[in-house]
């Protein structure tokens, strides 16, 4: 256990999550889980960047425990946590930001993309949000990061200011790198298979929830925008739609992508798309039933968040002490 490295990723609990998240990232915390010691929080203070309704925000996050749990992360081997939890990851924050520069931050694709989409509320919350993020990682030593494609640039910049802090300071940090998966890192939408699948799609046949029952999956994806061609073959440059229902496919079905090619050789899309949207469906059944017998046992989410909470703050408060004392902050001792 000792002599493991530190995995660290979180998810935001804001809306439900997609099949994105899961093939991206939630089920690879899962593969990871017996190879590193794993932290796994979720990210409250994130999801305040964009405006919330707070009660759903509570419930998102009890909500989102109990589907780590539910897709297998064990609360016996990983740390899971509530970031909000844990003060050390806002305090942190503002330490980093005095090594930020605004130009590293407003050149971002994700709060570009954000400040299009939520152009009534870009704030400096918004923009401060890698800068959050990376706290959260170099908080805990952390060696490795998974996540799907679209927080390559936010890994980019954590390395950046563990760098400009040790160089600066002195070696306090360590310099973690990104698990980026080689299939599924992006999801695509499955109504514009250009698009990254997202939970904030206004388009609802765009995405399949996690918590999407069967026959709606299946509506779906039977929907799912694809070529005018009828070969199924993997090209995610020319058969964008086709590549991305296989690699969908792969994942639920436990198979390589080659062997989903295979099996799907000489069939029609018609077929395709319903066998590609059974085998998510079945996937998700013992996802579903666990996660709603976990929301009916309140007092064991909030035991395991609270143990989570305690944990993290061991590590977490160690780090913060360093770091104030590094940068010179005075401690009564
Ligand atoms: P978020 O929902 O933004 O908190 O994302 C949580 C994790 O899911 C991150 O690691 C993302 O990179 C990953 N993720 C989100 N959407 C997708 C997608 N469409 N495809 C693959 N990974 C995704
Ligand atoms: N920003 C990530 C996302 O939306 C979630 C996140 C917050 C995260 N803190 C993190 C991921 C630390 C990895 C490590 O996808």
């Amino acid at each position: 256990m000792l002599d493991k490295k530190t995995l660290f990723s979180a998810v935001q609990p804001s809306g439900v999550p997609t099949i994105g998240n899961y093939v991206g990232a939630i089920n690879n915390f899962v593969k990871l889980q017996d190879d590193y010691n794993c932290i796994y929080s979720i990210a409250d203070l994130h999801c305040l960047t964009v405006r919330q309704n707070p009660a759903e925000l509570r419930q998102a996050t009890l909500g989102l425990l109990a589907l780590y749990i539910a897709c297998g992360i064990d609360p016996e081997k990983c740390i899971m946590f509530v970031q909000s939890h844990v003060h050390e990851h806002a305090e942190l924050t503002w330490v980093l930001n005095t090594i930020t520069y605004p130009g590293e931050l407003n050149r971002m694709t994700q709060f570009k993309d954000k400040s299009r989409s939520h152009a009534d509320n870009v704030n400096m919350g918004l923009m401060d949000y890698p800068v959050l993020m990376a706290s959260d990682i170099l908080l805990y030593g952390t060696s490795v990061v998974p996540v799907g494609a679209d927080q390559k640039q936010h890994i980019e910049l954590t390395r950046d200011l563990a760098i400009r802090f040790n160089s600066r300071y002195s070696d306090t940090f360590i310099v973690p790198e990104g698990i980026i998966p080689k299939y599924g890192a992006k999801i695509m939408s499955l109504a514009d298979p250009t698009k990254k699948m997202s939970k904030s799609d206004e388009n609802l046949n765009a995405f399949i929830s996690l918590y999407d029952d069967t026959d709606t999956i299946i509506r779906k994806f039977k929907r799912a925008v694809t070529d005018s061609d009828t070969k199924i073959y993997f090209d995610p440059e020319n058969k964008a739609g086709i590549s991305n229902l296989l690699t969908i496919y792969s994942v639920f079905a436990g198979v390589s992508i080659d062997e989903a090619v295979r099996q799907f050789e000489g069939k029609g899309y018609g077929d395709f798309k319903i066998k590609v949207g059974e085998a998510v469906a079945e996937g998700l059944k013992p996802i579903t039933e666990k996660r709603l017998e976990l929301m009916k046992n309140k007092d064991y989410l909030n035991k395991v968040m609270i143990d989570g909470a305690e944990k993290a703050s061991r590590i977490a408060r160690k780090t913060l002490s360093k770091v104030y004392r590094k940068v010179g902050l005075y401690r009564a001792e």
